[in-house]
Formats: structure tokens, C-alpha cells, sequence
């Protein structure tokens, strides 16, 4: 039996119908709001609001679940690989041997890049931020890459290029940062063995893979791969609802999340870490407080999310992983001492408490990266690596939904009303 909710607005009541998700959350459609009331609603920072039907992730932020076409994120973590979990989120099922033996052998066809491309990393001065070249290079593939006509191939092409293409970009952006020799890939490694060799190998030292860090580096992009409706995503379908090319609309999200509210963050947090360290002897008592103050702008960072009222289903992982890794490499990290001390005040102080903050996936992540050898500045790069094959099913789902709409949210006006143009010799 379809369920309504009753609008009551003047003299007339409207029955605005409920959409019901496969696990039961419920939305009212407004579809044809404006329509019949003349109303929109408003809702900043959309919290409220549900901007499409998907069958992509699930998440619970109450219960703390993540599932990726209905998989568990802690199963996916444990036994997939980041290249199946890729063709996972972007086909919507697990692939055969036989599939994923072929999706790699795609992946490895497509890694090389233009050669003149390189020269373009010449030209960004030395400091720049690596999200902003590896935004610029995004959309520099498309001049490289053109269009091919036929729909599918295109996609099928444009989605395997990104996804291989994508890493070699950032291995190499690190190398030239350094002003070392570029590494080429290598057909013979997996995917996260070849980035690894690509930002570490070199002519002295030859970089040795160690299976148990390519395993925690596919732990990092597995937790990362998916989201739902987060800032990064909605910017790609969004900028993607215009019906730009693929490259845009990734590029859009790579500058998305590079905001240290949202992707940003992993570094924020290292940074936070150490200025502890530094400025506290690595007391956090001060950050705690501060970050209580509401006269003071400082938050906690890697602490609270939107849809996350409790314990981040992917920090649990990822401070195992971060265990892991440390024990592994047989090295000791202050930072993470530091880090597990915060997260036991946090969990135990009211303030936090009462505003449902824990560690979201960002708080350890940047200790498995540190220890990787991955420099503080590519750690949201390496979010963006991750997150690459849930920004391409999301648009991929956008670009086949019948009842897509080129995106255009409306808004109440509280500027001045109509006045007239004064020239300027009039004007007081
Ligand atoms: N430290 C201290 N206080 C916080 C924090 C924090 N990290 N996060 C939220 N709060 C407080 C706010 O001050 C506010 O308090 P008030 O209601 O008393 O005024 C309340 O909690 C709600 O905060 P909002 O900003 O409205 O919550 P929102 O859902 O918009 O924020 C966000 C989510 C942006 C992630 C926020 O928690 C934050 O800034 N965290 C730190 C940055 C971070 O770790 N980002 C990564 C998120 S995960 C990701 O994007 C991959």
C-alpha cells in the first residue's frame, strides 16, 4: 500500500508520496512540490535532502554500516583487492577470474600516458599542491584522449584510462616534484604494487614489494572506494548532470575533495598530529580544549562526520591496518601514540559525546601513508585514487537513469528588492 505524508498549507492539503529504499529508509518525494504548492523546500548543506535513487552503497550512519553493492566494506577489506572491488562498485557485481583477469589486463594496456604530458608537470611551480596538478591533469586527458564516437566504447575506454591512468599521473607528479627520473608501469605488477614502484623505485635503490604493504595500500583504497552522496560525489554528478565529458566531471571531483572538510582531511590531521607534538610535547589536552571552545574556529580533525553518528566503520580497519603496517616495518610512530591518547580522551569527554564525534576514516589513514612512504601532501591524492571508482559508478548511474535531470537546486532570495541603476557620477 503506497504510504503519503499530508502537506497542510493554506486552505488546501497536499499528499506528497514516500519513496521507500531496499532497506527500508524513507523519503518523501517533492517532486511536484513547486508544481502544485508554488513551495520549495530549503535545506543548506542538503542533510535532509535525498538528490537521487542509487543501488551503488549502502550506509548506515546510526548503526555504522557500509556496503558496496551490498557487500560489507569489512569483507570487501579482508579478502577483495582494489581492482576488484573497482569492477565491483562500477558493474555491480563481483567479476569471474576470468573477468578480472581481463579487467587487469586492461588496466596495465592503459597505464602508460601521453609523453607530453610531462612537460606540463614542468610548468606548475615547485610548491604547488598535488590536487590541484592532478585536477589539471584530469582534464588535460581529454586533449590527449579524445572523444571516440560510439557511446559505449567511449565510456568503456574513457572509465579504464581514468582508472589506470589516474595513478601513473600521481606517481609521476611526486617524481617530478623531486626532479627524479619518472618510473615507467610495469605489465608484470598488480595495480597497487606498480604505484608503489612508480613513486619508489630508482636507478640506486630499487624499490622492494612487499606484499603486506601493496595489501594495506589495497586496504586504504578499498575503505575509500565509495561513499554514497558525499562532496566529491554529488560535485561529479552534479558537473556530470550538464553532460560534460568524464575527465571534467572527475576533475571537478579531485578539486572537490581537496577541501580539508572533506578529502583534505588526511592531511589535516597529520598536520594536527605533529603541531601536538611540537608545540604540546604531544599533551593533547590543549587541542581538546580548543577544539570545545566555540569562541575558537580549530576542530579536531579526523573527528565527526555528516552521516556518521558513531564509530566510523572504516576507522576500525584502518587503525588495525595502521597496527599492521607499523609492526610490519618494525617502526615506531609518535604520531600514533599521540593519535590513540586523542581518540581515548575524545571518546571518554561529554562534549564529544554529546555531539556524536569519532574517529572518522581519515584519523589513521594518514599513519598507514606515512609509514608507505607516501609524503604528507599526496595523502589526499591518494583519497582521490581511491575514491575514483565510486565517483565513475555514480556517474556511470547517473548518465543511464531515465529521469535524469540537468542538476539546478533553487533558492529563497534575501537580497535587496528591485532598485534602479544609478550612474556613476549620481551616486553619493
Ligand atoms: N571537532 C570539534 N567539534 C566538532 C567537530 C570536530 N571535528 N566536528 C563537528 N563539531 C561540532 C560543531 O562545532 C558543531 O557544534 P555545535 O552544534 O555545538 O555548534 C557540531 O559538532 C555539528 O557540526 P557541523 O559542522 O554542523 O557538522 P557537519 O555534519 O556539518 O560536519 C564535518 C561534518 C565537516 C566532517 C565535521 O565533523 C568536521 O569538520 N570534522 C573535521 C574534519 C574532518 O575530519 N573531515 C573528514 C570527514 S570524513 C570525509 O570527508 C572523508
Amino acid at each position: 500500500m503506497p504510504e503519503y505524508v499530508k502537506l497542510i498549507y493554506g486552505e488546501k492539503t497536499y499528499e506528497l508520496p514516500i519513496v521507500v529504499g531496499s532497506e527500508g529508509e524513507k523519503a518523501i518525494d517533492i517532486s511536484t512540490l513547486r508544481q502544485t504548492t508554488g513551495l520549495i523546500t530549503l535545506d543548506p548543506g542538503f542533510g535532509n535532502t535525498g538528490s537521487c535513487v542509487s543501488s551503488i552503497t549502502f550506509m548506515n550512519g546510526e548503526k555504522g554500516i557500509l556496503r558496496y553493492r551490498g557487500i560489507p566494506v569489512e569483507q570487501l577489506a579482508e579478502h577483495s583487492i582494489f581492482t576488484e572491488t573497482t569492477y565491483l562498485l562500477i558493474n555491480g557485481v563481483l567479476p569471474t577470474r576470468k573477468q578480472l583477469n581481463a579487467f587487469s589486463i586492461l588496466l596495465n594496456d592503459n597505464s602508460l600516458i601521453h609523453e607530453d604530458m610531462q612537460s606540463f608537470f614542468q610548468s606548475f611551480p615547485r610548491a604547488s599542491h598535488p590536487m590541484g596538478i592532478l585536477s589539471s591533469m584530469v582534464t588535460a586527458l581529454r586533449s590527449f584522449y579524445p572523444e571516440i564516437k560510439i557511446f559505449e566504447e567511449e565510456i568503456n575506454l574513457t572509465v579504464t584510462r581514468l582508472l589506470s591512468k589516474i595513478r601513473t599521473l600521481a606517481a609521476m607528479s611526486y617524481k617530478i616534484s623531486r626532479g627524479h627520473k619518472v618510473v615507467y608501469p610495469r605489465p608484470d605488477l598488480s595495480y597497487g604494487a606498480n604505484f608503489l614502484n612508480m613513486m619508489f623505485d630508482n636507478p640506486v635503490k630499487p624499490y622492494q614489494i612487499d606484499e603486506d604493504l601493496v595489501k594495506a595500500l589495497n586496504v586504504f583504497w578499498i575503505l575509500h572506494a565509495d561513499h554514497e552522496q558525499n562532496c566529491s560525489t554529488s560535485t561529479v554528478r552534479m558537473v556530470g548532470s550538464g553532460r560534460v565529458n568524464l575527465y571534467a566531471a572527475i576533475s571537478a571531483g579531485v578539486a572537490a575533495l581537496w577541501g580539508p572538510l572533506h578529502g583534505g582531511a588526511n592531511q589535516a590531521v597529520i598536520e594536527m598530529l605533529t603541531k601536538i607534538r611540537e608545540e604540546d610535547g604531544g599533551n593533547v589536552n590543549r587541542a581538546v580544549e580548543r577544539a570545545k571552545d566555540k569562541n575558537d574556529p580549530f576542530r579536531l580533525m579526523g573527528f565527526g562526520h555528516r552521516v556518521y553518528k558513531t564509530y566510523d566503520p572504516r576507522a576500525r580497519i584502518m587503525k588495525r591496518t595502521c597496527d599492521l603496517v607499523l609492526e610490519k616495518l618494525n617502526i615506531t610512530d609518535p604520531l600514533l601514540d599521540i593519535a590513540k591518547n586523542l581518540e581515548a580522551v575524545v571518546l571518554k569527554d561529554s562534549y564529544f559525546i554529546e555531539h556524536n564525534l569519532y574517529p572518522n576514516v581519515d584519523f589513521y589513514s594518514g599513519i598507514v601513508l606515512r609509514a608507505l612512504g607516501i609524503p604528507t601532501n599526496m595523502f589526499t591524492v591518494m583519497f582521490a585514487i581511491g575514491r575514483l571508482p565510486g565517483w565513475i559508478a555514480q556517474w556511470k548511474e547517473s548518465v543511464d537513469d531515465p529521469d535524469w535531470r540537468l542538476s539546478r537546486p533553487r533558492q529563497i532570495y534575501a537580497g535587496p528588492p528591485s532598485l534602479n541603476y544609478v550612474p556613476v557620477d549620481e551616486r553619493q
